[in-house]
């Protein structure tokens, strides 16, 4: 069984009095319902470490997860600057988003410490959010299930396929990050069916996620698709009125 999800990254945005704006809007959405069987999708938001506190504070008691967008390998120590899985776990979070192209493009992360990163945070008890994605260079040249193959198949060998049933991993093609311009869904579908056949038995249960210039007008074509289960998605998570929508965008 896959959970449905949508996940919002808010990257390195936000401030305390904008945030209590939107994490109070977002816990009034999406309220815990007590006794109710599983709503039909999971929200969650992963927030900057600064506001973890703030989130945890504000969504305490509904049914919106919260989680951090980074990790390290390490537990602790003299790590400066570090911020280990425990320590995201004491938050009260569920998620922590691993290797995404903008820390594997700005802080030369390997897939085999991407690898490291999603073993770290399973075994503090948090969700990795393992990011996967092709360049525009490597699409034009056909290389994409090389690309995002190879990012998977390290996860594979590093955390085996029992633990990687208990990840989630979203396909953010590099060149629609941020751009405005999304994969079409026939792109999205084909990319994540070559990803459930890698994943082999873990396919059954790991969700999928797409993550690229995510909005209110293309959400619903996009999570339509059926190896499609949810959304990580960056700018348009910053503003509930954006937001809201894709939550909703299931048919
Ligand atoms: P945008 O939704 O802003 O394109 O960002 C996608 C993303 O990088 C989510 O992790």
């Amino acid at each position: 069984m896959r959970t449905r999800r949508v996940v919002g990254n808010w990257k390195m945005n936000g401030a305390l009095a904008g945030n209590a704006a939107l994490l109070g809007d977002c816990a009034s959405a999406f309220p815990y319902v007590s006794g109710s069987a599983a709503p039909g999708v999971e929200v969650a938001v992963c927030v900057p470490f600064p506001y973890l506190a703030q989130a945890r504070d504000l969504l305490s008691g509904s049914a919106v997860r919260w989680g951090a967008q980074d990790v390290s390998i390490h537990t602790s120590g003299a790590y400066t600057g570090e911020v280990s899985a425990a320590m995201i776990a004491d938050f009260g979070a569920s998620f922590v988003i691993v290797g995404h192209s903008e820390r594997r493009a700005h802080h030369c992360e390997s897939s085999a410490l991407v690898a490291a990163k999603a073993a770290a945070a399973l075994s503090a008890g948090l969700t990795p959010i393992i990011c996967l994605g092709e360049t525009l260079e490597e699409r034009e040249t056909d290389m994409t299930e090389v690309v995002v193959g190879g990012q998977l198949s390290v996860c594979i060998e590093v955390l085996g396929h029992e633990h990687l049933a208990q990840c989630v991993i979203a396909y953010e093609p590099v060149w629609a990050i941020g751009t405005g311009h999304n994969a079409t869904p026939d792109q999205v579908q084909s990319v994540h069916a070559f990803l459930r056949a890698r994943l082999g038995p873990a396919g059954a249960s790991v969700s999928l996620l797409y993550g690229g210039s995510v909005k209110a007008s293309n959400a619903a074509e996009l999570f339509a698709m059926p190896d499609v289960d949810g959304g990580l998605i960056g700018g348009a998570s910053l503003k509930m009125a954006d937001f809201e929508p894709i939550c909703r965008a299931f048919g």
